[in-house]
């Protein structure tokens, strides 16, 4: 009887710990949805839209107030910026003058204000308790020791690669990789595919990315399965993408750097993922889907389950000679 009492109370604690750790362990639902599925409406879309009437089309007008006409220009590219992404990206709670001087409401715009300084990401999210899982100060570490830190003079930020208008955090709630991996290759290939671009930051002469790597075999295949940080970047286990970028003559280029079980991709590319369930090699398969490592994806029950059947093996064979010994031994005894 208080047997059964006590049995029944254990179960009841036990389950009890179990649904609530399982509670406590939930991720918040804004960590694990992407920003884009979210009907997001800023409360200056009409302010903004003083500014996308111009920089959000292909063209803008004006009046020469001395002639009356209204006079049409097309938009330059480079200061297009796409209202849709826009509304998608981090930023999309900012009006245009938070970042943006005041002084831009007025057309044409002030010379001077070509000059104007603008915040860097450590302004405003530098030892903030509120991103603290971002760690921006390693983060800001790791660039300064960068290969592109070099061209700080000429103008490189991390604004260089986190475009201030599109930017949207991508591998930490992704639940497409390779659409993540496209994301992040894109980053990249914004300066690297782009020659008008690169030529701002450097005087070398256009390099052929395709020809550079044309020692990695299925190319195309693999650029859609591994970001470029994955072979020029150095690892870091405290921060989810490595900010570390290595002069190219310290890019990986073995493969079995990530063609093996200790793959280098399952500290950085998969690492989010990875962690929880690193030690089960058949839901890595599951949970990397599209992305199958050969060799990085092993599963320890097989593994002890070759050892299994080779201790069998190894049994049978002693068994068996141990056996033959004897007769050998029964029929010289015989004879
Ligand atoms: C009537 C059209 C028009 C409006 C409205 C307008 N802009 Fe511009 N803006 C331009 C054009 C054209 C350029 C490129 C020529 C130049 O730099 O003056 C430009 C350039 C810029 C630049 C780049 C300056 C540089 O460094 O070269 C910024 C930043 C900018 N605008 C921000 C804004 C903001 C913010 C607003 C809204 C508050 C705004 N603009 C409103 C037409 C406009
Ligand atoms: C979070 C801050 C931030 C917000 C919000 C922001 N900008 Fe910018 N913007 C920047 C920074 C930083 C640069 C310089 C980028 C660089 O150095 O590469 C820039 C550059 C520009 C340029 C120059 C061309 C370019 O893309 O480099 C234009 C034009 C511009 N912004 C317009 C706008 C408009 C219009 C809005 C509102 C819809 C806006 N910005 C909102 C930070 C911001
Ligand atoms: C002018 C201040 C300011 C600057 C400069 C700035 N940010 Fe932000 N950032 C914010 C604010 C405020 C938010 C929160 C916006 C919201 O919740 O709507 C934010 C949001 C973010 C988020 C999403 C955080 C989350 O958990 O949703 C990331 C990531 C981010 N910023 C990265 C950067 C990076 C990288 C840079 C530099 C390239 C940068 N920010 C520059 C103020 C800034
Ligand atoms: C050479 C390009 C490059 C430069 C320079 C760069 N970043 Fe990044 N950063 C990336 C890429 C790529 C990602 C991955 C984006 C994603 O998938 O969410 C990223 C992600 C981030 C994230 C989000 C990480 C997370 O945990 O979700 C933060 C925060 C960030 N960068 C801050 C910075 C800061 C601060 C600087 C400057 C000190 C900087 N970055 C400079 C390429 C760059
Ligand atoms: C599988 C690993 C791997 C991947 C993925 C990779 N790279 Fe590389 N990359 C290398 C190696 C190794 C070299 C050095 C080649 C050499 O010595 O000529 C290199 C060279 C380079 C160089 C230097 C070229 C020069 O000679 O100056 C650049 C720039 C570069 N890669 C950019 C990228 C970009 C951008 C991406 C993503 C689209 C990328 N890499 C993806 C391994 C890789
Ligand atoms: C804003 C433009 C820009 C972006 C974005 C950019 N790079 Fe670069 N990168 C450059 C320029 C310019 C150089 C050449 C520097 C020089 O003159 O040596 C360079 C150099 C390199 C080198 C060669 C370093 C060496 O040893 O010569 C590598 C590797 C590289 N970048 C990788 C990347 C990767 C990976 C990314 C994305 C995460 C990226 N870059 C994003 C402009 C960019
Ligand atoms: C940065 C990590 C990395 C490096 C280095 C690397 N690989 Fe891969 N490789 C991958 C990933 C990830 C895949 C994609 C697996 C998938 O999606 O099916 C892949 C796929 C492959 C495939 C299958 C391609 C296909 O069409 O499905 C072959 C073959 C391959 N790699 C050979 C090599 C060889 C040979 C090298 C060395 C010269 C190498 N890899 C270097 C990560 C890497």
């Amino acid at each position: 009887m208080y047997f059964k009492i006590l049995r029944t109370t254990i179960m009841v604690l036990v389950s009890f710990i179990l649904t609530s750790t399982s509670f406590a362990f939930k991720p918040k639902k804004e960590e694990w949805r992407p920003a884009d599925t979210a009907n997001f409406v800023s409360k200056f879309y009409k302010e903004n839209e003083g500014c996308f009437k111009c920089h959000g089309e292909k063209y803008y007008e004006y009046i020469n107030e001395a002639q009356g006409t209204t006079i049409r220009h097309n938009m330059y590219v480079e200061r297009f910026v796409d209202r849709d992404l826009f509304y998608k990206s981090n930023h999309k709670s900012f009006k245009c003058t938070d970042c943006h001087s005041e002084e831009y409401k007025k057309f044409p715009h002030a010379g001077e204000l070509r000059m104007e300084s603008m915040y860097g990401c450590l302004d405003c999210h530098g030892n903030d308790d509120k991103y603290a899982k971002y760690h921006f100060e390693e983060i800001d570490a790791e660039y300064q020791q960068s290969t592109h830190f070099k061209m700080e003079k000429e103008g490189f930020t991390c604004w260089k690669c986190h475009n201030p208008h599109t930017y949207q955090i991508s591998i930490r709630n992704t639940e497409n990789l390779t659409k993540t991996i496209a994301y992040d290759n894109a980053i990249c290939l914004n300066c690297h595919s782009d020659f008008d671009r690169y030529q701002l930051l450097s005087d070398k002469k256009e390099i052929n990315l395709i020809k550079k790597h044309e020692w990695l075999p299925n190319q195309a295949a693999h650029f859609q399965s591994v970001r470029c940080i994955e072979c020029h970047s150095k690892a870091n286990d405290s921060i989810l993408v490595n900010h570390l970028l290595m002069p190219k003559d310290s890019a990986v280029r073995k493969c079995n750097e990530c063609h093996s079980q200790n793959s280098i991709l399952m500290a950085s590319l998969y690492k989010f993922k990875s962690k929880e369930r690193r030690k089960d090699g058949f839901f890595n398969g599951v949970i990397l889907n599209e992305s199958y490592v050969i060799g990085a994806n092993r599963n320890e029950y097989l593994n002890s389950f070759s050892l299994l059947i080779l201790f069998g093996v190894i049994g049978v064979i002693c068994v068996h000679v141990f056996f033959r010994i004897i007769k050998v031994n029964q029929k010289e005894d015989e004879s």
